[in-house]
């Protein structure tokens, strides 16, 4: 079998490569507003928009950005109609299984962050399968949010950190912030510096409350299936212009 050449993508002269964020969170929102659009099913949108995150992780990696995450379903996304829950799920899935060679071979550290239990069991048995066989690879650190809520996450940190004061082997006065972090799903990832939302909405919809507390916000009116380098070569050069005061005073 010939194999696949790999494509690379050189990062843009513009770009400053010791000013990129390390953690580049992104809510990809108008698969259905992009398929409607197109008198397609709002399905054909959401498969489009898995080629858009395949090339957006890769750009991530050769660019030099450390982690990428993905805001995949939401815990509010099950009030959708049923044929389109059952697709994403299945979607997931088949995504999973056909692009594990790859991110194998690409050195690739998946993660899922969510409350992964009313997944599917097939859908969880891929996922465990593909963090297992990913969890020692030293490339882009890659988490995607599935039934992920914002609140959910909190409530699942708060409910562990009681459960350890209650058995006595934590004091109140031990919470702190970092600990609390610790608890949340995203325990071994920096808080995100650049939160992209695509498709113009204003909102952050429940993703990563606690964690975005800093993150600079990007949003274009780009429909996440139209999302390609270029827009995301704009997104870091509009980051790159912030200035990030973190409550301080410019220095
Ligand atoms: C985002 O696109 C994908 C998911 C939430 C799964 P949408 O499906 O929300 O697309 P719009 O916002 O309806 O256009
Ligand atoms: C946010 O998009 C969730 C995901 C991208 C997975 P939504 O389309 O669900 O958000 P709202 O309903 O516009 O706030
Ligand atoms: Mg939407």
């Amino acid at each position: 079998m010939i194999p696949k050449p790999v494509v690379r993508y050189p990062l843009p002269n513009d770009l400053q490569p010791d000013r990129l964020p390390q953690h580049v969170a992104v809510i990809m929102d108008g698969n259905g507003r992009w398929a409607k659009g197109r008198g397609l099913p709002r399905i054909m949108g959401h498969r489009r928009g898995v080629d858009t995150l395949k090339t957006l992780l890769r750009c991530c990696r050769d660019w030099g950005i450390g982690a990428l995450t993905a805001y995949a379903f939401s815990t509010e996304n099950w009030g959708r109609p049923v044929e389109e829950v059952d697709f994403l799920m299945t979607l997931f899935e088949r995504v999973l299984r056909q692009e594990l060679i790859e991110m194998m071979a690409e050195n690739v550290r998946i993660r899922f962050v969510g409350d992964l239990s009313a997944l599917p069991l097939s859908l969880q048995q891929e996922m465990q399968s593909a963090v297992t066989k990913t969890q020692h690879h030293q490339g882009i650190n890659f988490t995607v949010a599935t039934n992920y809520g914002g609140r959910e996450d909190i409530v699942q940190a708060c409910r562990a950190l009681a459960s350890q004061v209650q058995a006595g082997n934590l004091a109140p006065e031990e919470i702190t912030e970092a600990l609390f972090s610790h608890h949340l799903y995203t325990a071994n990832l920096p808080d995100p510096d650049l939160l992209i939302r695509t498709s113009g909405e204003m909102r952050i919809s429940n993703f990563l409350l606690w964690q975005l507390a800093y993150a600079e916000i990007y949003v274009t009116d780009t429909l996440w299936p139209d999302f390609d380098i270029s827009e995301f070569h704009r997104a870091l050069a509009a980051y790159q212009q912030r200035d990030r005061r973190f409550g301080k005073v410019k220095a």
